[in-house]
């Protein structure tokens, strides 16, 4: 990987955005790889993620998208690591209107991928946390920015008509134009019950009937405490060693690569494409 961009959406909340944006982050970071998340989020969890409290810093995602301070002031490192991330704060909502009183309309949509332009040099892979909601801008100028987009979907009613929907936007973006890509998370899945592997199987044949290609599901990750706690118990999940947080780590870890490896065969499609 090479700079590539993802995007972490759903239009709705606590499906996990967060949460994976975080874990692929961490699974990169083991592989060596330099990741910086950027947080559109007023919710500013990515900070608190990486257990730093969301007032602490000088400057944020707003200032660096605004203009008024550079990368270096605002991006910051987890530990002594190659997670990088870009916290945000309330003031983020202000971005948009920011944009439609400064940027000429044709400019907007590519705003944000004129700013992560140039973190393509410093990391290989840039990965936005977005807030949910379904005509929020900034979700619109973080797709349009990406490569790949990642839907977490939880088994309920509501996260599967938010993962329908994220769909129909991402695909009038590649009807568009944009060469973008995107996956389908199951979360939260409860991995011993058999009525929810029942429900799970029941919500992806729906999605298929409903046209959507069965390789858009890029794995499940199961439901588990120990990652719900784990902005209390430190980050580094992958450093517990109980069977448990082992289990779940292997999930995202399958998933962070199977999401690579997607991103990897579509820039060859297009480089074969292109020459
Ligand atoms: N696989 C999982 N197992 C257990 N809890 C999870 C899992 N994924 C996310 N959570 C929890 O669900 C809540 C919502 O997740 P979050 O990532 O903040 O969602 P979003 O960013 O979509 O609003 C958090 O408390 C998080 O710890
Ligand atoms: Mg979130």
């Amino acid at each position: 990987m090479n700079g590539n961009v993802i995007t972490v959406l759903s239009t709705k909340g606590g499906v996990g955005k967060s949460t994976l944006a975080r874990f692929i982050a961490i699974v990169a970071n083991e592989q060596g790889k330099r990741v910086c998340i950027i947080d559109t989020c007023q919710n500013s969890s990515i900070a608190t993620g990486f257990l730093k409290d969301r007032d602490s810093f000088q400057h944020s995602a707003y200032d660096w998208l605004i203009g008024e301070a550079k990368p270096s002031e605002v991006i910051q490192q987890y530990e002594n690591t190659n997670i990088y991330y870009i916290p945000s704060d309330e003031r983020i909502d202000d971005y948009e209107d920011w944009v439609s009183r400064k940027v000429t309309k044709p400019k907007q949509l590519e705003v944000l991928k004129t700013k992560i332009e140039p973190l393509k040099q410093i990391f290989d892979l840039i990965i936005v946390d977005t807030h949910p909601s379904e005509n929020s801008d900034i979700v619109n100028y973080s797709i349009a920015a990406s490569d790949y987009c990642v839907i977490p979907v939880e088994i309920d009613l509501d996260a599967k008509l938010a993962a329908k929907r994220c769909i129909e936007i991402i695909e009038d973006y590649q009807s568009a134009g944009y060469k973008i890509d995107y996956g389908l998370v199951w979360n939260k899945v409860e991995v011993t019950k058999g009525k929810a592997k029942i429900q799970l199987k029941n919500m992806k044949d729906e999605l298929v009937k409903y046209g959507i290609m069965e390789s858009k599901f890029v794995g499940e990750i199961r439901y588990s405490t120990t990652v719900s706690t784990s902005k209390n118990e430190g980050i580094m999940l992958n450093a517990i060693d109980n069977k448990y947080t082992m289990n779940v780590m292997n999930d995202i870890r399958k998933v962070s690569n199977t999401i690579f490896d997607k991103i990897v065969e579509g820039v060859h499609n297009e480089q074969a494409v292109t020459y």
